[in-house]
């Protein structure tokens, strides 16, 4: 796993270790913390002591070419998880969401709630992407940018400040203070002289909050019709009591990570019995070397409206947990 300051990588691992430990397996598992280099030694520990499959959430996608090599001449599957590792022919099988949906989802949900194909306009618009280490990122963008697209180019949405490509946009280590600090400056920048902003495409919750912290901070209130509608995703508890409570982000896309441990927990008992592990997509997730097999499942948009059901009664959080903002 890649870091531990986000919920869901932790939720995952524990998930993870225990159906596999479930199905008789022996489980190593490490979280790196964020730190390029102790990922690879952890994996290239792993390989040492003969792991037959490597289920890896990279932090920097493009950082694991050598030792999954390392991995490979020991015969290793290697299966790349949530997100795509790159420039690499030994990646076996990738398991993920929709990514490129996620984004569609949160513009979608921006669209809506702003009522823009309705009304006049022009709607400020800010736009914040994910770590450019990590693939997902891209696909994230993408799909909001598309769905933005004809909006943009007929002048109905506007962004202020210009910062339209991936890179200026970016979060480095996806940081709710880096997102914070950003936000800061383009309220600074952009917005001092009574100019509104009526969105913030944001593409993760932990990024959602540093958002509206920044905003709180130069006095947007929440609730208030002039606070910006504010994206999310991976419904993190304190980001589901936001949404809940009217008290910052709006929208928050729900990944069920639960499937996912389940979903790779299937793929590796397939090969073990000798079949081919179930996968959906054959041709979308081009990692440099070739397209990789991929399982990809289907993300769900999430708003004070249905968190109950999608959240709630999936068992996924409690209402204490929400309630608490802290799963
Ligand atoms: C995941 C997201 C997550 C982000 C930050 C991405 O690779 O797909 O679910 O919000 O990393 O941890």
């Amino acid at each position: 796993m890649p870091t531990d300051t986000s919920e869901r990588w932790v939720i995952e691992g524990k998930a993870l270790e225990a159906n596999l430990k479930e199905l008789g397996y022996d489980v190593v598992h490490s979280n790196a913390k964020d730190v390029v280099e102790d990922q690879i030694s952890q994996i290239q520990s792993m390989v040492d002591e003969g792991v037959e499959f490597l289920i890896v959430a990279a932090i920097d996608n493009k950082s694991l070419g050598q030792v999954l090599a390392a991995a490979k001449d020991k015969g290793v599957t290697v299966i790349s998880y949530d997100r795509l590792i790159l420039e690499t022919p030994d990646v076996d099988y990738y398991a993920s969401f929709d990514n490129y949906q996620v984004g569609v989802l949160q513009a979608t949900h921006i669209i809506d709630r702003l009522g823009i194909r309705d009304n006049e306009g022009p709607f400020n618009l800010e736009i914040f992407s994910g770590d450019l280490g990590d693939n997902n990122s891209q696909y994230f963008f993408m799909g909001g940018l598309d769905t933005f697209e004809s909006l943009l180019y007929s002048g109905k949405v506007v962004i202020p400040s210009g910062q339209t490509e991936q890179d200026p946009t970016s979060t480095a280590g996806w940081s709710g203070d880096v997102a914070k600090e950003r936000m800061d400056t383009l309220i600074k920048e952009y917005y001092s002289d009574d100019r509104e902003l009526h969105a913030v495409l944001s593409p993760y919750d932990g990024i959602s909050r540093g958002i509206v912290a920044a905003l709180v901070e130069n006095d947007y209130e929440p609730g208030t019709a002039g606070f910006p509608v504010v994206t999310g995703q991976d419904a993190e508890a304190a980001s589901v009591k936001a949404i809940k409570d009217g008290t910052g982000q709006t929208e928050t896309v729900f990944k069920d990570t639960r499937q996912l441990a389940h979903t790779v927990t299937g793929m590796v008992q397939a090969i073990v019995e000798g079949g081919e592990p179930e996968v959906n997509d054959l041709g979308t997730y081009d990692n440099g070397f070739k397209f990789v097999p991929s399982l990809l499942l289907d993300p769900v948009d999430v708003t004070a409206e249905n968190y109950v059901e999608v959240i709630v009664e999936s068992e996924y959080l409690t209402e204490e947990q929400i309630d608490a903002g802290e799963a």
